[in-house]
Parts: structure tokens; sequence; C-alpha cells
């Protein structure tokens, strides 16, 4: 049973020389650059979760029947490993997105994936590729991810999959790193509709973004953002991260849940944004709403979370009907504080009060 599943840890033979890996740490964009190692852990309803293995980081052989190929039964998380000072490290709320992890697929018909073998397969690749987890204000981006593995094309869940976490050290999200981001108002697209699969992470929504996400490119705009499928008028979130916005009485207000992908540096934010006495808000807003906001100066910020993104303030947003800027294109202290206060507990400067650290 999955309660006795034991990783087979095989390190590989072929490391990457130090020299080189130093080079890799010295200059990271997102996404680009890999450990060594990958966690993997195969599923049959025969057998169940087993074969859990930390290997070589190596393609998959895959049959071109492959039902993730055809049908796009694949999810997968996002979360972060940051080096201490005391050399330490730490990872953020694992447990949310083990979680999470669960409610994907569930939503997609896959074999739910047991949380606490989400968190070791995560530790395991953590601990073999430690030397990897870049210092100062980088992190390691570690990316669970499951795909359907039946050979068979009869649209159908599938009887197997693959479970793997993937390592890559990353610095900043955007180009730009901290500084204010543009977004465009996709008038053409939505990203999610009630009763479809905008709350969980599949890839499938991702994909459905990208299209939205090159509009905003053509538009000089660094993300896309999306307004709900039913009136087309109310903000749901951007091609890869959730939104807030800060008015001028120091109140916060996010969208609902229900559509929108429950971020795990959302759910934070409110946390820490109320804990600290501010009223926090899980509202419609509409895009109407948002450009009078700002033009009165009612609206005083608007930034993008998530964990790739950490907190990025929104300086300027474009749209058919014209742009207007938010604080004057520039970040305000609202975001730029929760963004100091948020990475200070992930890298263990600050106490963890709600204990979301877990040490590796
Ligand atoms: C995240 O990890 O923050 C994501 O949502 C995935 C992607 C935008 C990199």
């Amino acid at each position: 049973g999955a309660a006795l599943l034991n990783f087979e840890i095989r390190p590989t033979a072929n490391p990457t020389p130090e020299t080189e890996r130093a080079a890799k740490l010295s200059n990271l964009g997102f996404g680009q650059v890999f450990t060594d190692h990958m966690a993997v852990v195969r599923y049959s309803t025969a057998k169940g979760w087993h074969s859990a293995r930390v290997e070589s980081r190596a393609a998959f052989a895959l049959d071109p029947a492959t039902a993730v190929l055809h049908y796009a039964q694949e999810i997968f998380e996002g979360l972060k490993a940051y080096k201490r000072d005391d050399g330490g490290v730490n990872l953020f709320r694992p447990d949310a997105n083990a979680r999470r992890f669960w409610n994907s697929a569930e939503r997609m018909a896959m074999a739910p994936l047991p949380e606490h073998v989400f968190i070791e397969a995560v530790e395991q690749l953590v601990r073999i590729d430690h030397d990897w987890i870049p210092g100062g204000e980088g992190s390691l981006y570690l990316r669970p991810f499951m795909i359907a593995n039946e050979v068979f094309l009869g649209v159908k869940p599938s009887a197997e999959y693959i479970f793997a976490v993937i390592a890559s050290p990353v610095g900043s999200y955007f180009k730009g790193g901290p500084a204010p981001v543009s977004i465009w108002v996709s008038e053409n697209f939505t990203r999610a509709a009630i009763g479809g699969t905008g709350a969980v992470k599949c890839g499938g929504n991702y994909a459905a973004s990208l299209r939205a996400q090159a509009e905003a490119i053509e538009h000089s705009c660094d993300q896309v953002v999306f307004l709900d499928a039913l009136e087309r008028r109310y903000v749901e979130e951007l091609g890869g991260m959730n939104i807030f916005f800060v008015f001028d009485d120091g109140s916060l207000l996010t969208p609902p849940l229900g559509t929108i992908l429950p971020g795990i540096t959302r759910d934070s934010i409110i946390k820490l944004a109320r804990e600290a006495g501010r009223e926090v808000r899980e509202d419609t807003y509409s895009i109407e709403q948002w450009r009078a906001d700002a033009a009165s100066g009612k609206l005083k910020e608007a930034f993008a979370c998530g964990t790739a993104a950490v907190i990025s303030p929104i300086g300027k947003v474009r749209s058919p009907h014209g742009d207007f800027q938010i604080n004057g294109g520039a970040a305000g202290p609202v975001a730029t504080g929760l963004r100091k206060q948020l990475v200070d507990i992930q890298y263990g400067r600050a106490a963890d009060p709600h204990e979301w650290i877990r040490k590796v």
C-alpha cells in the first residue's frame, strides 16, 4: 500500500561538474536550468502507487498512443525550496500543494496521490539536489506533475499514471525583476467557466491561456488578465497568478474562489494582511470599477501573486478600451511590505507562527 512506499535512491553516475553548476547558478531566469535528479512514482490500477525512485533526470519514453498525449490528463504543482542563512533548507507550505494536487487529480479523474508521498518525493529531491539551491534571493522551484500513461485511445480515465518531481533553480519570474509589471485585459478570451477546470492546476488551463498571453505580449504587456466567462466583466486572475487590489482606506480585495486557481501565495497574503489589521474582501471587482478607481485615486495599488511571481506590483493596465496606470506606474508600500513579510518567512528570517515552513 501507499503508506509503505519507500523511495529507492539511485544517485546519478554523471553529476554536473561543480564549475558548470556554479556558472549556471550565477545567471538565473525562470525554468531554464534543471538539477541532476528527478523523483518518479508509478501507478496502475492493479498495483496502486509503486516503484518510487529518485534517479538521474532523464527523458521519458512514451508510446505515441499514451493517453496524456491525446486527452491531456495532466496536473502539476509549483513550490519552492529556500536556502536559509544557517545553510538549512525551507519548504513553504508543501502540505497545501499536496492537498491541491489531490483535488486536481480528483477533478481530472486521475489517481489521487497520498499527500505524504507527494511531500516525501519533494523532500528526497531537495536533499539529493541540495547543492542546486541558489543563495541570495534565488530559490529552487519544484515542479511535481502527473501524467496519464496508459496506452489506449479510448476516451476514459487512464489506468496508469506517472508522478514525477523535477527541480529548477530560479531567480525572478519576470525579466524586470521586482519592477512593476504591465497587464493586458483580454476581451477575446476567457480562462475558466463555472463547472470547468479553472480551480485546479491542470496543464490545459495554461494551454488555454497562451493565445491570450500572446496578445498581451503583442501589446507589450507582461501578463494577461482574464475576466469572468459569464458576464465578461469581473476580474478573475492573470495567465499564471492571482491578483490583489489595495484601496485608499488600507483594505484589500481579491477575486473570490470558484473558477480561479486557489493560490497558496494568495491564501498566505490574505492571512498576513488580516493579522496586520487590514480588511481583506474576497469579492468580485469589475474592469469598469478598476478603471474608475484608478482614475479617482480610490485604488492605490494592484499586485500579482504566485509561487513563481511572489508578489509583483502592477503598474500599468492596457485594454482595447484604453490604458491606465496604478500608483503612477510605481511599486506601492503595501505590495512591497507584504512581499518582504512573506519572503522573510520563506527564507527563515522571520518567525513562523502559522507553521508554514517545513525544514528539509
Ligand atoms: C506558479 O508556480 O506560480 C505557477 O502558477 C506556474 C507558472 C505561472 C510558472
